[in-house]
């Protein structure tokens, strides 16, 4: 991984993905030197950056199947393009449906609003951490505008059944919001033909982009409240934000560095193609989980088959803190987990982690077989000590 430790293997890339495709850092070095502010100035530099922002926004949309790419927004992370989503939405008196399994980054929005007289009603997640599309119907009422869940658990991994649920809230007329921070890059995703309104990712996951850097992609016919207000570059008399997007909801200058080096590490991606990177990580956790189950005191959390579930792994050794087991793997073995509860509490209650939390393994598209093989090695030992 580092200088530092070359043997060092990473498997947190549910955090951050890590390491980026080569050109990914000098990318950002490049933009850094041009240095002009996007979009501010007519200029040669202040083209260029405007340029590479652009070309940036193209490959998002392309990536998710949009035609249009003044509908990408660009944001800071997911969390921001979650919060833009559902408060630029939901208003007093709506009805929103959501689910327990869900990352803190909507959870916490949704309290919010909850405050705010927005009605949120959680779906709770079965012992896999996966919601099931009758219950998003059967929650269906009147003042119903929104359902808001992720495409997948950043706990036990379970991908959700995107398209039925698409199809549901396409059939009642509600706008359906996605997160998609532990898909986009590592699972096809075609916006229209699954029934999704609004879709959030982090840039610095599987987009292989840096920190810093994400987007909310936002559909024709659904119009959002900017979440923040200020400059852009357009319409500089008007006292409001422009309403063309998409500065409707771009206040302020945009992370130019980040978003070039976004660029080249989406590059990579339609070079290598998603369904090469989704094998990749298939084959890792169809080898990966029959491995662990074979050793001694070592629990597995949530869904077995490897077509339904991302490249994230979480599990615990009976009676032995989550923490403890990620100090040994770091300190001895020199392998990156990330242990806790992964900012969603309720996925771990869903999957009957909780309140300890799990060890959670978490593979991108630089890792192989070989790094599932030493990963199980290490717990082997671990679990004789
Ligand atoms: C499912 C899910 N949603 C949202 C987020 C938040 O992403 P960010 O930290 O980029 O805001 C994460 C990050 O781990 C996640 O796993």
């Amino acid at each position: 991984m580092s200088e530092v430790n070359a043997n060092y293997l990473y498997l947190d890339n549910a955090a951050s993905t890590h390491p980026k495709p080569p050109g990914v850092y000098s990318a950002v070095e490049e933009a850094l030197r041009i240095g002009a502010n996007p979009g501010r100035s007519g200029h040669v530099a202040a083209l260029e950056a405007a340029r590479l922002i652009h070309d940036t926004r193209e490959s998002v949309a392309r990536l998710i199947g949009v035609g249009d790419c003044s509908r990408i927004i660009f944001t800071m992370n997911a969390t921001h393009g979650l919060n833009q989503g559902l408060f630029g939405y939901l208003k007093e008196g709506d009805h929103v449906i959501s689910s327990t399994v869900e990352h803190n980054s909507v959870l916490r929005p949704l309290h919010e609003l909850g405050k705010r007289g927005v009605e949120v009603e959680l779906l709770q997640g079965d012992s896999d951490g996966l919601v099931d599309p009758v219950m998003v119907e059967g929650a269906i009422k009147s003042n119903t505008v929104m359902v808001a869940l992720g495409h997948a658990s950043n706990v036990g991994g379970a991908i959700l059944d995107v398209q039925a649920v698409g199809k549901i809230c396409r059939s009642h007329g509600i706008a359906f919001l996605l997160d998609g921070s532990q898909t986009v890059g590592c699972l096809e995703i075609d916006v229209d033909g699954l029934g999704v309104d609004l879709l959030v990712a982090p840039g610095h996951k599987g987009m292989l982009g840096p920190q810093g850097t994400g987007f909310l992609y936002v559909a024709p016919g659904i119009t959002l409240e900017p979440l923040l207000f200020g400059g852009t570059g357009a319409a500089s008399s008007k006292a409001e934000m422009p309403d063309d997007m998409p500065e409707h909801l771009e206040a302020g200058t945009l992370n130019t560095p980040g978003l070039a080096g976004l660029g080249v590490g989406l590059e990579y991606i339609f070079e290598r193609r998603v369904s090469d990177i989704r094998a990749g990580e298939e084959a890792i956790i169809a080898r990966l989980l029959p491995q662990l189950e074979e050793i001694e005191r070592l629990k597995v959390y949530g869904i077995r088959d490897p077509s339904r579930r991302i490249g994230v792994v979480s599990f615990n050794f009976e009676e032995v803190d989550a923490a403890h087991v990620g100090y040994a793997l770091d300190e001895a073995f020199s392998i990156a987990v990330r242990v806790g509860l992964h900012c969603a509490p309720g996925a771990h209650k869903a999957l009957g982690s909780y309140p300890a939390g799990t060890v959670r393994a978490s593979f991108g598209p630089y890792n192989t077989i070989d790094d599932a093989d030493r990963l199980v090695e290490a717990l082997k030992r671990i679990a004789k000590l």
